[in-house]
């Protein structure tokens, strides 16, 4: 199953960029740019380890009952959230959907948590 998956996502992620004039031969995915502000911790950084930084908070929360943390989902989205969706995952080129959809990575975080800021800024 998971080779499947991971041929599907190759597969979409050519179907995705077919039409662009490429100037490299590899397909990029597009990622729609943050509100504004500085990220958490450096974005080079953040490519690489968001994933761990948001397992730690999550931890931390549900096993410590820390509330307020540099990691927490809520503040991502804030800045990440889309400004014609409003939303980090409802289209191809929101925040969080961006490279996973071209990593093939399927993300179940936005089945319980909101994918949309608390407040339209
Ligand atoms: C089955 C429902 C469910 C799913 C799926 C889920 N979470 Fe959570 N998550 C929760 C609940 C409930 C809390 C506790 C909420 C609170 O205390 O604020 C929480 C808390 C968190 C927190 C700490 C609080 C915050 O806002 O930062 C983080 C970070 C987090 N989850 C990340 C994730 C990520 C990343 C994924 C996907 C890989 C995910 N969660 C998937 C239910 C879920
Ligand atoms: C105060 C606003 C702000 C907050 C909060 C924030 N970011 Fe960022 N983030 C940015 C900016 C600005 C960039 C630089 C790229 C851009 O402008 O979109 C960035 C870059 C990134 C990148 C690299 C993107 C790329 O193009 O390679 C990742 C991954 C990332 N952030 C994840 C997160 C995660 C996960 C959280 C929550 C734990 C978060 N960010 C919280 C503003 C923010
Ligand atoms: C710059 C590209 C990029 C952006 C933007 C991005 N991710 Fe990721 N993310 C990845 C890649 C690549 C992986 C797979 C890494 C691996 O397999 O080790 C991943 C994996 C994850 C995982 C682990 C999935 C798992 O099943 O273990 C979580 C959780 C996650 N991302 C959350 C987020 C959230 C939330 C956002 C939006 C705030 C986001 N990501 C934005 C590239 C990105």
């Amino acid at each position: 199953m998971a080779p499947l998956v991971f041929l599907l996502g190759l597969l979409m992620a050519g179907v995705v960029h077919a039409g662009e004039a490429t100037t490299s031969r590899v397909s990029q995915p597009v990622i729609e740019a943050a509100r504004g502000g500085a990220c958490v911790a450096d974005p080079a950084f953040m490519r690489r380890n968001h994933m761990t930084l948001l397992k730690h908070q999550r931890d931390d929360t549900l096993r410590g009952g820390m509330r307020t943390g540099a990691y927490s989902l809520k503040t991502c989205i804030d800045c990440h959230a889309s400004k014609t969706t409003n939303s980090v995952a409802a289209s191809d080129t929101n925040f969080c959907q961006s490279c996973h959809t071209y990593a093939a990575v399927k993300l179940d975080c936005f089945e319980c948590h909101s994918n949309k800021p608390q407040v339209k800024p």
